[in-house]
């Protein structure tokens, strides 16, 4: 007999489950504070000093200083704090990246500050204060950047046009062709169009198609407008005639190893309404849900959301108006992010 099965026979199978049950809660345990433990090993800190860690960064404040560039009611002066962000960063990525002048992220940066430089002369605004925040060759290097040559970042200007036809663009065109828009017209929202997107949405893959997915609609303007207040990610902007919360049901859930599936199921589903809203000629904007403890409690009180459901991420929703500014948001190429094996 082995030592497994005189165990067996000794211990009483009640006394074994409880044992297994203690095991396997240790087990959970020890899941989630790895997890965690990972993401504290490697996420990036503002003293990182490494190239991915500084890009991360970099691309964090391009992106801050292209939305203030987006802005239809654009404020000459704006950003100085994000400028001494991006100065420190494209510095650190000289420091670490021999070939910088190839980087995306550095070009990028030139790119981005060229906008800021050229719109400000346009306007005649002083840009001397905000220089002073950049070593000479990277301020005169962006002025000299050609916009596009390689990359482009900064702004552009979108026509409702160009939306016109979107039901019957292929999926690349339209994919090719979405941007997230943070400016809408003050038409409202058709409910039918919503329920078109929805209804289409309804074809993302979940895991085992347990459709864990829930969409909140919100359309009163107050309560709008306390949301993103509490969200914090969208000031400045005037209010979206519809707020999507998307969240997902943790009881689709069977135990912890599916512990991070609530937010990849309702990240699809999230995906699909982008599209979706794009492909029905409707304007919309992601809005992450990272929310700390206070920003929960207050989301979950406001829109009634029940404790078993985790926040994925909002989505701002409109019309286009006639002509809107909106980001670059420029991508890598695919060759930086894909591995083949
Ligand atoms: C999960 C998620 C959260 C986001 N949160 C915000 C946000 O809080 N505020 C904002 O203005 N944009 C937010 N965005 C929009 C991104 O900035 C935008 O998607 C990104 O720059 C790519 O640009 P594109 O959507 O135009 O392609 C978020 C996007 C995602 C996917």
């Amino acid at each position: 007999m082995t030592v497994k099965q005189t165990i067996k026979r000794i211990i009483p199978i009640f006394v074994l489950k409880v044992l297994r049950k203690g095991k396997k809660r240790i087990a959970d345990r020890r899941a989630n504070y790895l997890q965690t433990k990972r993401f504290k090993r490697w996420f990036s800190r503002d003293d990182s000093t490494d190239k991915a860690r500084v890009e991360t960064r970099l691309a964090f404040d391009i992106h801050r200083l292209e939305k203030g560039l987006s802005h239809v009611d654009f404020r000459d002066g704006f950003g100085k704090g994000v400028l001494s962000e991006i100065s420190k960063r494209m510095v650190l990525l000289e420091k670490v990246d021999p070939r910088f002048m190839e980087n995306p992220l550095y070009l990028q940066g030139l790119a981005v500050l060229h906008e800021y430089q050229s719109r400000h002369k346009k306007d005649g605004y002083d840009l001397s204060e905000v220089e002073s925040l950049f070593p000479v060759r990277i301020w005169n290097a962006a002025f000299e950047y050609q916009p596009g040559a390689p990359v482009n970042a900064g702004s552009f200007v979108m026509n409702a046009l160009s939306k016109k036809d979107n039901l019957s663009k292929g999926f690349v065109e339209l994919a090719e062709h979405r941007y997230s828009v943070r400016e809408y017209s003050s038409e409202p929202v058709p409910q039918e169009l919503l329920d078109k997107v929805y209804e289409v949405s309804m074809k993302t893959p979940s895991v085992c198609n347990r459709q864990a997915t829930r969409v909140y609609q919100i359309t009163d303007s107050e309560r709008i407008m306390k949301a993103l207040k509490i969200q914090g990610g969208f000031l400045g902007y005037a209010m979206p005639p519809v707020l999507l919360l998307v969240t997902s049901d943790i009881r689709a859930f069977m135990n912890n190893g599916e512990r991070n599936e609530p937010f990849v199921d309702g990240g699809l589903f999230s995906m699909s309404l982008l599209y979706a809203l794009e492909a029905y000629g409707l304007a919309a904007c992601p809005l992450n849900a990272m929310f700390n403890l206070s920003q929960d409690r207050q989301t979950r009180e406001l829109l009634d959301i029940p404790d078993y459901e985790f926040p994925v991420m909002y989505i701002a929703v409109g019309n286009f108006p006639e002509s809107v500014p909106v980001c670059y948001s420029t991508r890598y190429e695919p060759e930086k992010i894909v591995t083949r094996i």
